[in-house]
């Protein structure tokens, strides 16, 4: 008896793959993983992983990989039904009692499946070796798939004379046969009809590898009938929860980051044939935000590569305006347009694998680069075409329902539009001849940062002051270096603004003039690194003047991260124009340090 899905997923939803796991493996986070010594296997360094994100482990020393259910079964050595009762009840759930329904839904899709199977099978076979359909063997040829690519996809022949239904009507419940989707009635001959006769036909499988449904593509090039027809929704096959190869390909998650979304199933057998694997079709419907969610569960990186036509370009930017708006972090959706008139199919037939993948890396472009491109090149450089322009960007960022995505693409979007605005840049000289001098003194600071680790803010700041403690003639004639310098922890503000004071009010100010709480200068002296490097640059009165300008640098940026941090979690609520202007210039002065 199978258990609903939904129950299934109830039961992963509520139990992490490292709970499970962890309590008979021990396990350690590393990144976003787990690891620990496999199960499966004695060893000495650990080679077992466990992705929750993912919701599976794996294991790299004997190639065991699977989800919960399949590690219960395997380590405690159980059936699927004991394994599901065993998590359950760790799940602090009931106990599934199967209903009447779930008995009839049970063998519903038991005869439904056995009828898929055995209509593929049997059409495979007839295309591979029927001597009637050598045309159909010809036609393949002359699409360049191989023996192997037909055995691959099982693809089949259905004739226009068939009669399947006549074959299996004693077998089967009538209403099943109808269900599958395979025969329609025709009222006037009062006959089944096969949908798929006269048609190539490739079978759709679900995502543990049964056939559920078919693509059928007509050998004959006449406008009246469509090219591709695919089954329709039935019990077990819905349009847009599916993806064609998804099956074979989400078991490459495990070596391959990413994967390829395509239009067709030619697309799909063409790009594997030519050993580019990790790729999916998404069945002649528009794509869905299930499908999405599907691939995320084995991909985190999904690259669209539609036909480099004009509707597979509409195609791409319909997809890219819906699927912006469910963008997850982690998740990265990009696009690969094609030459004009190619598909990936006839792409990698002319180009072969090495290119295709050459090509990807350097041409992919990220969802919110396209819808940027897309709209920017539908602009005039007129005010009220640019108007236009910035109101349907910011309403496409608005859409993104995860909040920090929608921050980053916002800032992403703006950041790029004020770069089309001629006086958005007014600012940006602002301090640029005080770091820029600051700059050319990154050697000293990679000595100064090797000889001593200073990590806090706080040890910068006694350093700050130790050099100024113990420099007063110099810092009196260079007073303008400590402009606009703030400390951040109360102590040290303190001190530097009495020590400000003195200097201010007192010309001849000596070290031991000072009034400051010696305790707090034993402090200081203690804790600035700084000094081993004063120590050894022997008092040159411009090397120190240096290392206190870096200091001041370092501090300064300190302050802005603390300032851009702070605006950035007021602009994630309330997204206000005016805040994101002040990060960016904030982020400017940044980058010029
Ligand atoms: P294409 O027309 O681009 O198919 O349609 P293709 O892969 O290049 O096919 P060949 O090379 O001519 O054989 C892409 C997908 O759109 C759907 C099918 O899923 C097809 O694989 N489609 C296309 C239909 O559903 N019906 C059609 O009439 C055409
Ligand atoms: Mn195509």
């Amino acid at each position: 008896m199978k258990y609903p899905k939904e129950y299934l997923d109830e039961i992963k939803t509520r139990l992490k793959v490292s709970t499970v796991v962890s309590k008979s493996v021990n396990l350690k986070k590393r990144g976003k993983e787990f690891v620990g010594l496999s199960p499966f296997k004695t060893e000495k360094t650990p080679s077992f992983t466990v992705n929750d994100e993912k919701g599976f482990y794996h294991c790299f020393s004997t190639a065991e990989h699977g989800n919960i259910f399949d590690f219960i079964m395997k380590t405690q050595n159980l059936k699927f039904g004991e394994a599901v009762k065993y998590l359950a009840n760790l799940a602090g759930m009931q106990p599934y009692t199967f209903s009447k329904r779930d008995e009839e839904r049970e063998k519903m899709w038991n005869e439904y499946s056995e009828i898929f199977k055995m209509y593929v099978e049997f059409y495979h076979n007839e295309l591979l070796k029927n001597q009637d359909f050598k045309f159909a063997r010809e036609y393949l040829k002359k699409r360049k798939l191989s023996k192997e690519d037909v055995l691959n996809f099982k693809i089949g022949f259905v004739p226009f004379k068939s009669n399947f239904y006549e074959k299996i009507k004693s077998k089967f419940d009538k209403k099943n046969i109808i269900d599958t989707g395979l025969f329609y009635f025709d009222d006037k001959k009062e006959i089944y009809v096969e949908r798929f006769r006269d048609r190539i036909i490739f079978p759709i499988n679900s995502i543990t590898g049964q056939p559920i449904a078919l693509g059928g593509r007509t050998i004959n090039e006449n406008n009246y009938l469509a090219k591709y027809i695919n089954s329709p929704e039935t019990p077990f096959f819905k349009k847009g929860s599916n993806l064609y190869n998804l099956d074979y390909a989400r078991k490459l998650s495990n070596k391959i980051e990413h994967v390829y979304l395509v239009e067709g199933y030619m697309d799909v057998v063409g790009l594997k044939s030519k050993g580019i694997e990790n790729v999916v079709a998404n069945l002649g419907t528009s794509l869905t935000d299930r499908q999405i969610s599907i691939l995320n569960q084995f991909y985190n990186d999904l690259i669209i590569c539609f036909d480099g036509d004009e509707s597979g370009y509409k195609a791409a930017l319909r997809a890219a305006e819906n699927l912006i708006k469910e963008l997850k972090p982690e998740k990265q959706i990009s696009f690969l347009f094609l030459p004009d008139k190619e598909d990936p199919d006839s792409f990698v037939s002319k180009n072969g694998k090495d290119f295709f993948i050459e090509f990807t890396k350097e041409q992919k472009i990220s969802i919110h680069n396209f819808i940027f491109n897309h709209y920017k090149n539908e602009t005039k450089n007129d005010p009220s075409s640019l108007a236009i322009f910035e109101k349907k960007i910011r309403s496409i960022a608005y859409s993104i329902k995860d909040e920090f995505i929608k921050k980053y693409v916002l800032e992403f979007f703006l950041e790029k539009i004020s770069l089309l605005t001629p006086n958005a840049n007014q600012n940006k000289n602002k301090n640029k001849n005080f770091y820029k001098k600051i700059k050319s003194l990154k050697s000293t600071q990679k000595h100064f940062n090797e000889t001593k680790n200073l990590s806090s803010i706080e040890v910068k700041e006694f350093s700050f002051l130790y050099i100024i403690i113990n420099n007063l003639e110099l810092i009196k004639n260079n007073l303008n270096l400590l402009e606009n310098v703030k400390l951040f922890s109360n102590e040290n503000k303190i001190i530097y603004e009495s020590l400000l004071k003195q200097f201010q009010n007192n010309q001849n100010l000596s070290k031991n003039d000072l009034s400051l709480d010696p305790q707090i200068l034993d402090k200081i002296t203690q804790f600035a690194s700084i000094k081993h490097i004063l120590n050894k640059i022997d008092n040159d009165e411009y090397k120190t003047i240096e290392l206190l300008e870096e200091i001041i640098g370092d501090i300064k940026n300190y302050e802005l991260e603390a300032r851009i941090e702070k605006l950035e979690s007021k602009f994630s609520k309330d997204l206000d124009e005016s805040t994101f202007n002040e990060i960016r210039e904030l982020k400017k002065s940044q980058k010029i340090n």
